[in-house]
């Protein structure tokens, strides 16, 4: 027989896809660049379904049933397009090339309509839950042809998580839809871990907890609305010892974060489409501040307590409450993430001509993935139904703004007196003077376009009237209409 799926690139993430195909069913053909990984997946799994290995991509194409069908585990960036080529050669119109990797939704674009010249499909999609997600149930986020689904889909919802049933993967949308999806999933997540990590500074530093009191709370945490796989880890990595010091391990890891592209693309390619997704870039750019070693220590220097700033902690005279205003804090910091994230999912279908389903977006995001969370039911609610009556942005869904009402004043409490306290909260505060911008009646945006027509003539819209204006500013400053 022959294999009704392969997988190319088989370190971790690749053979552990490949081992999950097997265990549901599938009879997988392998294919790596050096075939000792090949040999070694077969001598430790290779009895944990059918596989067909091969060593060269001739014979990869050959143990294939038609359409073929392979996944591409490998390197983003060139490594990738290399097998595309060599998959390409071998290829025959009507097969499928799936990219598994994080590939940035432009190169998947590319890909596509490069693909299509040789009548071959090509589908990005994005694969989240890292290593044992690959193995025990991703959320997949497939792009590319509605036909090419008809043969993937059930491919891939053999393997994918499952919620109530449902298994977490959904057509996105065609060509790069389904890694643009996954990229703006991956902002998300660096905007939650830091929302996370400043609740964390805010019980440490500024209430004086211990690493193992504030792992009880996150677990506490997990049981209200927050219940999320982030918050789980969280309590897990706080409560963890180093077993060289005795220290707590978060005490021992140098606070430096590191990143590997994927949220900056979000926060570039929400500049691109002029979304504020305020919180994700605050993320991304406190990951880079931590990062600035120099700057850091010469600044820790050289403006001190003893220079008069604050040292970053809070009298807190009732835990209990302070505890419950940064949980509440946090509710309303995540909605606001998670509001501009699928704004810029709602943009970026607009801009590339997706018919993304956000509810179903939400959906596949509750189980398998870094995200996953029950908050993520809530969010397929408020947008399941007709699009025509989807909230204009996910804080006005009623259910997110009674969440608002009810933690709107522990949100500035905390914003407040982190401030106060020296105790930077970017995400935090940043989210919250989105929220004030979206309430306000009247934005300082109309002295920005009286300064723009001033120094340059640029013009603007008035309240009252339609049309577009100049003031004859270096003149005797009358007004007149410009179109
Ligand atoms: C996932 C993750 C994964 C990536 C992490 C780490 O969905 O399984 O998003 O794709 O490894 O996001 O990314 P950084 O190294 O950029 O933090």
């Amino acid at each position: 027989g022959r294999a009704n799926i392969g997988v190319v690139g088989l370190a971790t993430m690749g053979g552990n896809l490949a081992r999950n195909l097997a265990r549901h069913g599938s009879a997988v053909a392998l294919f790596n660049r050096s075939p000792q990984r090949t040999r070694d997946l077969m001598a430790a799994h290779g009895d944990e379904g059918t596989f067909i290995p091969t060593e060269s991509i001739t014979d990869f194409a050959r143990a294939l049933a038609r359409p073929r069908t392979a996944i591409i585990m490998v390197k983003a960036g060139e490594p990738t397009d290399e097998v595309i080529r060599q998959l390409t050669e071998v290829f025959e119109p009507g097969d499928i090339i799936v990219d598994g990797g994080n590939a940035r939704f432009t190169d998947t674009i590319r890909r596509e309509a490069a693909a299509r010249e040789h009548g071959l499909h090509f589908v990005g999609a994005g694969i989240s839950g890292g290593e044992e997600g690959a193995l025990e149930g991703p959320s997949i986020m497939p792009g590319g042809s509605v036909e090419s689904y008809e043969t993937l889909g059930p491919i891939l919802a053999s393997i994918a998580a499952r919620v109530d049933g449902e298994p977490c993967v959904t057509h996105v949308g065609t060509d790069g839809a389904g890694h643009f999806v996954k990229m703006v999933h991956n902002g998300i997540e660096y905007a939650d871990m830091q929302l996370i990590g400043e609740s964390y500074d805010l019980l440490r530093r500024g209430a004086g907890m211990t690493p193992a009191e504030i792992a009880d709370v996150f677990a506490a945490w997990n049981r209200t609305e927050l219940d999320s796989y982030l918050i789980e880890i969280t309590a897990e990595v706080l409560r963890q010892v180093d077993a060289e010091t005795g220290l707590p391990l978060v005490d021992v890891i140098a606070d430096r974060a590191g990143m590997k592209g994927t949220g900056t693309w979000t926060v570039q390619t929400a500049l691109d489409l002029a979304t504020p997704v305020t919180g994700i870039a605050e993320a991304v750019f406190a990951r880079g501040l931590s990062t600035q070693t120099a700057p850091r220590e010469a600044a820790q220097a050289r403006f001190t307590e003893a220079q008069g700033y604050p040292g970053g902690t809070l009298a807190v005279t009732d835990r209990a409450a302070f505890v419950e205003a940064v949980r509440q804090a946090l509710l309303a910091a995540k909605l606001v993430a998670y509001a501009q994230g699928f704004d810029e999912i709602r943009a970026g279908a607009a801009r590339f001509g997706w018919d993304i389903d956000l509810a179903a977006i939400a959906r596949i995001w509750r189980g398998g993935c870094i995200i996953r969370a029950g908050f993520l039911n809530l969010i397929a609610a408020a947008y399941d139904g007709d699009p025509a009556d989807a909230p204009a942005s996910l804080v006005l869904a009623p259910h997110f703004a009674r969440l608002l009402d009810a933690a709107q004043g522990a949100w500035r409490q905390v914003v407040a007196h982190a401030t106060l306290a020296g105790i930077p909260v970017p995400a935090f505060a940043s989210s919250l003077a989105y929220f004030d911008g979206l309430r306000s009646p009247r934005l300082p945006a109309a002295l920005v376009q009286g300064q723009r027509d001033l120094f340059g003539a640029h013009t603007y819209e008035r309240t009252d009237r339609p049309g577009a204006y100049h003031t004859l500013w270096s003149g005797d400053r009358s007004e007149i209409r410009v179109g």
